[in-house]
Formats: C-alpha cells, structure tokens, sequence
C-alpha cells in the first residue's frame, strides 16, 4: 500500500465558484444555501464524516471585470460574485465539528500583518488547533481599485511584500508571548507575566510594527501555511512558506513536473522534499455506477455558461476574450495576474498543444481550468489513485460540480472505496490540522519551516 491520500475540499462563498452555471442546477443548493448557517454547518459535518482533512476557502476581494471591461457578464452569471468574507463561516463550523480543519484565504498585498495575525490567532483558539492560512497576493485589478490603489501592484512586487509580510506575522505568532506568560493567577491578580511577553520590533520595507501580539499563544501558534504560487516567483513563494501547496495541473504530466519543480525550490529554500504536502485541483461526478455518474455529467454541462467562464477566465488571467473569435489561439502575454493560468495553456503545455476560444469555453464547463473525473466509486478511485502515483502528489483538493452534492456522494461512494484500500484514513490522527500533514504531536511548525527561526529559545 502507498500512503494516505489528504482528502480538501474547496469552496467559495458565493452561488457559483468553477463550474459556470452550476448554480442553475436544481441539484444546487448553493444558489440559496451560500448564505445560510446550515448549510455550511451541513457540509462541515459531512466532510468530517469523511475524514477529510480540511475545508479549504478560498476568496478574491474584486468582481472579474476584465471581460469585455465590465462586471457585467460575472454580475449576471454569478462568476464569483456575489460573495461573503469567508473568515464570518468558521466559528458556527467549528462548533459543530472537532477534527475537520480550515484553510482560510486572506490576501497579503491588502491585509496589515498585526491585524491579520490577531484573527488567524484567534480562531486557532476557537478552533482548538484546526486553522490555515492559504497565503495570496490577489490577481483582480478590481481589488486594488477598490482597495486604495490605483492599479495592482506588480505581480513580484506583492510576492515581495508577502514575503515581509510573513516574516512580521510569524514574528508576532512564535516569538511575542512565551508558552508560560499567561498565569490567569486570581491569588495574585497577575493575569500575564510582562516579562514574558515581547514586543516584535519590526522595521522593514513595507511594515513597521513596534508592538506585541494581541493575542495569547494558541494550540498551532503559526496557522497552517497553505500557498499555490505557480509562476516562477510564486513557486519560490510557495516552496518558502507553504506547508500545504494547493496545484492545478490540469493533466497528469503537468502536474508531476509542477511538483517536481515545487520540491527542487524547497530544496533550493533549505527544507527537505517532503516538507511540502501538494495537492492537486481535481473536481468529481461521481454516481452509484460510470453510467449514472455520465448522466449527471451530461445534465451539469446543460448548465454551462461560456459568458460567466469568459468572465472567470478574463479576471485569472487578464486577457479579455470578449473580441475573440471561436477558432482564436489563445497566446501567451505577460500581464499583471495569474501568469501561470495563461501559461497552463500555451507555453507551459509540453504536448504544445494549440487552444482556441471555443477548446476553452468546453473545457471549462466543469470545474474552471482543471481536471475532472467522472464514474461510479472504483472508476474515480482508481483514478485518484493514479493522479497521485503519476503527479508525486499527498492529497487533492475536492472541486464540485454540484454543491454540496458532490461532498455527500464522494463521502458516500468514494471514501469508503479508498478508505477500503488504506488509501484514506479511517479515523483522524491527532486533532489539530498540522498534525494531519505532518504526523501526531506535531502541531507547532516544523524546525525546517521560516517560522520556526523567530521561536524564542
Ligand atoms: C487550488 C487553488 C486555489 C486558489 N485559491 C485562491 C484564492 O482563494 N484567492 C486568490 O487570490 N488566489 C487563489 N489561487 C491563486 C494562487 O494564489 C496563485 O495566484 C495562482 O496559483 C497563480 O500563481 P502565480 O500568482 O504565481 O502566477 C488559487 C490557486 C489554486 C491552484
């Protein structure tokens, strides 16, 4: 038997995330349900149920206007707007749950670090051990727009920033309180000892932060560090800093080479290999059986919105293909947001092949630019199986089709086919999530990890 395969699921709050249209679908509950409790209290309790690792959230702070340069067509077919701070879900999930974890997206280029890091602190405490930061810089000009700029940063320049951005938020998570500054002493009415609380005293290019942490150490201290840096400075970023480094790969062979070169730069930045646990994008259909899991294929991409994708796709990559025609080839440009989603389609593909327009819209039917299974439970096994053979890969990240549809039936059908082959685990080890990466009892970053160099000794 290989190894455990690390069950993630992603998600968005918002109607509609990768596969345009989905929330037309009656099969849909996210359309109504993206605003209610229950519903997410609801997927929490089912992902648990199947052991994942963790709920993975991820966020953008800007509508995709790119295409035809107007929100337009995303306001209307719900490309990732409307959309609520992902941050208000944790705490009622968290409550109703005591082992799934969460990865929760913030973006650095628009966040203090003294503040953010209070928050993260925070539901740490709240969440007994269970939280994550998925690390990113932001792509939509639209953000900065609405953030305070007039454009967007350069894209190295908000590499650079998170890099210091990082450095001041471990500061303030390993090196401010020590482990025994907190006496809660009602005899002496000495609720913290001064002398073991310290102030950071952080001056660098970007932040300046004087002061201590708000908050007391809490069970992981540094969250979980999640990344998906793709381009040559993000992958750098990711090897630096993730701990989880999310991929999208789109076939088999991209993704060995992406994790490939992953596990070169950490080498590169001084950790071991397999300090970083990769998981690959990946969306299911799966049915009681391949037929049935065709049919509900077929009735998904019914649904399909090529507008809405055009939308998504413009705001990834900063190419509006509102004036391309059909048979268009799409080319690669550097422009100043995901550089890598452009480059997964011309140069990054070393089958060279050729995408136009209209091999795009198909593509993206379901599941954005990634890959996707469709079958009965041994058929999409094997297949996971095989991504994570061929890829190098420790996990996947769930994308649905139908949410949370596809959750309940990978939980159903799925696991309990992989759990069948050792290849998922029956019960979680240990209860915070850095322990589920990287073994029971490690809850605080590993030693090869930049955090660690701020622990006080
Ligand atoms: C699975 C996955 C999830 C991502 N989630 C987010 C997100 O929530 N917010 C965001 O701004 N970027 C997100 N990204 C984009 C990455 O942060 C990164 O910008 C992208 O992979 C391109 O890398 P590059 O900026 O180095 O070109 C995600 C990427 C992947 C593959």
């Amino acid at each position: 038997m290989s190894g455990r395969i690390s069950l993630n699921a992603f998600q968005i709050a918002t109607p509609c995330q990768h596969t345009s249209g989905a929330w037309r679908n009656p099969r849909s509950r996210a359309a109504e349900g993206y605003t209610d409790l229950e519903y997410w209290t609801g997927l929490a309790q089912t992902l648990e149920r199947g052991k994942f690792d963790s709920l993975f959230l991820a966020d953008v702070l800007g509508v995709y206007d790119v295409y035809g340069g107007s929100p337009d067509a995303a306001i209307r077919g719900a490309a990732q707007v409307p959309i609520l701070d992902p941050f208000t879900l944790i705490s009622a999930m968290a409550a109703v749950t005591s082992r799934l974890g969460f990865a929760v997206t913030a973006a650095t280029t628009y966040e203090q670090p003294y503040a953010l890091a209070r928050r993260f602190s925070s539901l740490d405490h709240l969440t007994k051990g269970r939280i994550g930061f998925n690390v990113v810089t932001s792509y939509l000009e639209s953000a900065a727009r609405n953030l305070g700029l007039d454009a967007q940063l350069d894209h190295d320049l908000r590499y650079d920033m998170g890099d210091e951005f990082m450095e001041v938020v471990y500061k303030l998570w390993e090196a401010s309180w020590e482990d025994d500054a907190v006496l809660a002493d009602r005899e002496s009415g000495v609720f913290a000892d001064p002398s073991k609380v310290h102030p950071i005293g952080h001056e660098g290019e970007h932040y300046r932060v004087p002061g201590i942490h708000l908050t007391a150490p809490s069970p992981q201290r540094t969250p979980v560090i999640f990344q998906a840096g793709a381009s040559s400075r993000g992958t750098a970023f990711a090897a630096r800093h993730g701990e989880g480094v999310f991929i999208n790969g789109m076939r088999k062979d991209i993704a060995a080479r992406i994790v490939g070169s992953l596990r070169d730069a950490a080498e590169q930045a001084g950790r071991p290999r397999d300090a970083l646990r990769v998981m690959q994008q990946i969306t299911v259909i799966v049915g009681d059986s391949d037929a049935q899991a065709e049919r509900l294929h077929r009735e998904a991409i019914s649904y399909a919105t090529p507008e809405a994708s055009l939308a998504l796709y413009g705001g990834w990559s900063g190419v509006d293909m509102s004036g391309f025609a059909p048979d268009q080839v799409l080319e690669y440009v550097d422009t100043n947001s995901m550089r890598s989603t452009l480059a997964l389609l011309t140069t990054a593909d070393p089958e060279k092949r050729k995408w136009t327009t209209s091999d795009l819209v198909e593509f993206m039917r379901i599941g954005g630019v990634g890959p996707v299974i469709v079958g009965g439970p041994e058929t999409v096994a094997d297949e996971i199986e095989d991504w994570v053979e061929t890829a190098g890969l420790d996990g996947i990240n769930l994308f649905h089709a139908v949410s949370p549809e596809t959750y309940e039936q990978f939980v159903e059908l799925v696991v309990p086919e992989l759990q069948k082959r050792g290849r998922v685990w029956d019960d979680y080890a240990g209860s915070t999530l850095r322990e589920y990466y990287y073994g029971e009892g490690r809850q605080r970053v590993r030693d090869d990890h930049p955090a660690a160099a701020h622990r006080r000794r």
